[in-house]
């Protein structure tokens, strides 16, 4: 890379954004910054406070307003909430701002993973695996709309996918 770049990791709950982006970021010496971290910095808050007390509406508008912001920046590499891309202004944002990488990934894997870690509101219900499944009917073929690089994350290590997208680049 010539320039110092972004990189905007998309992709569903459960994909492995946060834990790769930071090895890529290493890797790469670039800034590593994550949609809802950058959320519940600026809330004092955590994520399932913000669908509380906000809704998922009033979480969407912070998480538009923080992709807007961070994308400004150069040389970081992203994290991007698994929902982000629904919006049409965050995709725009997103393909004009940097290289987007799709970390594609099972539903098996999504749901051995998000079990590990309660911590999504979304998946607070009885049937997570459906939920899973409805949303990447939807979201799917977003993510590979905007997708510049894609990349399978189910069976490697965290260091090898940061490899396999740096090979991509
Ligand atoms: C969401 C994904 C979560 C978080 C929120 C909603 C979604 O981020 O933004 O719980 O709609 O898929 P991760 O993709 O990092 O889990």
């Amino acid at each position: 890379m010539a320039e110092k770049r972004n990189i905007f990791l998309v992709g569903p709950m459960g994909a492995g954004k946060s834990t790769i982006g930071r090895h890529l970021a290493q890797m790469l010496h670039l800034e590593f910054h994550d949609s809802d971290q950058e959320i519940e910095q600026r809330t004092g808050a955590d994520i399932a406070w913000v669908f509380d007390v906000e809704g998922e509406e009033g979480f969407r508008v912070r998480e538009a307003q923080v992709i807007a912001d961070l994308s400004e920046k150069q040389g970081i590499v992203l994290a991007t909430g698994g929902g982000s891309v629904q919006s049409k202004d965050i995709r725009n944002h997103l393909s004009a701002r940097g290289i987007v990488v799709y970390l594609e990934t099972t539903i098996d894997k999504q749901v051995a993973r998000t079990q590990r870690d309660k911590r999504r509101p979304l998946l607070q219900v009885d049937d997570p695996r459906e939920v899973l499944e409805n949303l990447a009917e939807i979201r799917n073929p977003l993510y590979e709309e905007i997708a510049d690089v894609i990349v399978k994350t189910d069976d490697q290590s965290a260091k090898i996918v940061a490899n396999q997208i740096i090979e991509q680049l």
